[in-house]
C-alpha cells in the first residue's frame, strides 16, 4: 500500500466540557486505548485550565495537544485572554482559531482571525483554522461566496511559506452539534472549492499538501465515508470527542482507511 499523500488527522475539540479531574480520567484512557496509532494525527483540545495536566499526561504519547483559541499580542492587559507562547509552554503543538462559535457569540472576525494565525506561527504552533457557512447562507445558494470571503479574510496577506504550516477545517454551521452530518458528497464538493481557491493563491505544491479537516457532526458511524473522499484529510470532532469509547472508535475507524486514501 503507498503512503497517504497527507497523513490523516483526528482532532477533539472538547470546547467548554471536562473539569480537571475529569479531562485526566478521559485522556488517560485515551492514551492507554490509542497506544497503538498509526497513519494518523491525534490531537486532542482541552479547556486551559485542563490543559497543563493533559499535555503532561501525553508528553510520552502518540496524542498530541492543541488550544482552543488565543490571542495574537504575546502578553499584556488583556483580561481573560491566552497567548501562543503560554500554549506552548503547556505542551501545545496546534491551536484552532477561527472556530464559528468564537464567530457566532465572540465577535470573531476575518480579520481577528488573520491576526491569531499569525501568532500561532509566530509561536510554532499549527493553527487549524475553521471556516463554513451557516444554514441560512447555504440555502440562499451563498456558501462558495462565503467561504470564499472567509479563506480571503484569513489568508489574504500570507506567504507560501506561512500557507504551508497551516490546516484548514471546513465546518458547516449548520451540521456542528445538531447530528445533521454534510453527505460526503456535500463536503466533498467544498473541500475541492477550497484546495482550489489554495491552488490559485498559492500554486499547486501548497494545495496538494494541505490538510483540509471536515467538522460537524462526526461519529465512528460516518468518519469512514467522509475520508474516504478524495479531499476530506480528517476531522474536526466535538461531541463525539468527549467520551473515550466514541473517540478512539472514530480514531480507529480512520486508521483503517489512513493508508488507502489522499492519492491524487
Ligand atoms: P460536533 O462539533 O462534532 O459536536 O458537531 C464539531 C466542532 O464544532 O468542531
Amino acid at each position: 500500500m503507498n503512503a497517504p499523500a497527507r497523513k490523516t488527522m483526528i482532532a477533539g475539540n472538547w470546547k467548554l466540557n471536562k473539569t480537571i479531574r475529569e479531562a485526566i480520567e478521559l485522556v488517560t484512557l485515551l492514551k492507554r486505548r490509542l497506544c497503538d496509532v498509526e497513519n494518523t494525527d491525534v490531537v486532542v483540545c482541552p479547556p486551559y485550565t485542563a490543559i497543563s495536566d493533559v499535555g503532561e499526561i501525553l508528553a510520552e504519547s502518540e496524542i498530541k495537544l492543541g488550544g482552543q483559541d488565543l490571542y495574537w499580542e504575546d502578553k499584556g492587559a488583556f483580561t481573560g485572554e491566552i497567548s501562543g507562547a503560554m500554549l506552548k509552554e503547556a505542551g501545545a503543538n496546534f491551536v484552532i482559531v477561527g472556530h464559528s462559535e468564537r464567530r457566532q457569540f465572540f465577535n470573531e472576525t476575518n480579520e481577528t482571525v488573520n491576526k491569531k494565525i499569525k501568532a500561532a506561527l509566530k509561536n510554532s504552533l499549527t493553527p487549524i483554522v475553521c471556516i463554513g457557512e451557516t444554514l441560512e447562507e447555504r440555502e440562499g445558494g451563498r456558501t462558495f461566496q462565503v467561504i470564499g470571503a472567509q479563506f480571503k479574510g484569513a489568508f489574504g496577506n500570507f506567504s507560501r511559506e506561512e500557507m504551508k504550516k497551516v490546516i484548514l477545517a471546513y465546518e458547516p454551521v449548520w451540521a456542528i452539534g445538531t447530528g445533521k452530518v454534510a453527505t460526503p458528497q456535500q463536503a466533498q464538493e467544498v473541500h475541492a472549492f477550497i484546495r482550489k481557491e489554495l491552488w490559485n493563491a498559492f500554486g499547486e505544491a501548497v494545495a496538494s499538501g494541505l490538510r483540509i479537516l471536515y467538522g460537524g457532526s462526526v461519529k465512528p458511524g460516518n468518519i469512514s465515508d467522509l475520508i474516504k473522499e478524495v479531499d476530506i484529510d480528517g476531522a474536526l470532532v466535538g461531541g463525539a470527542s468527549l467520551e473515550a469509547d466514541q473517540f478512539s472508535e472514530l480514531v480507529k475507524q480512520a486508521m483503517v482507511i489512513a493508508p488507502l486514501r489522499g492519492l491524487e
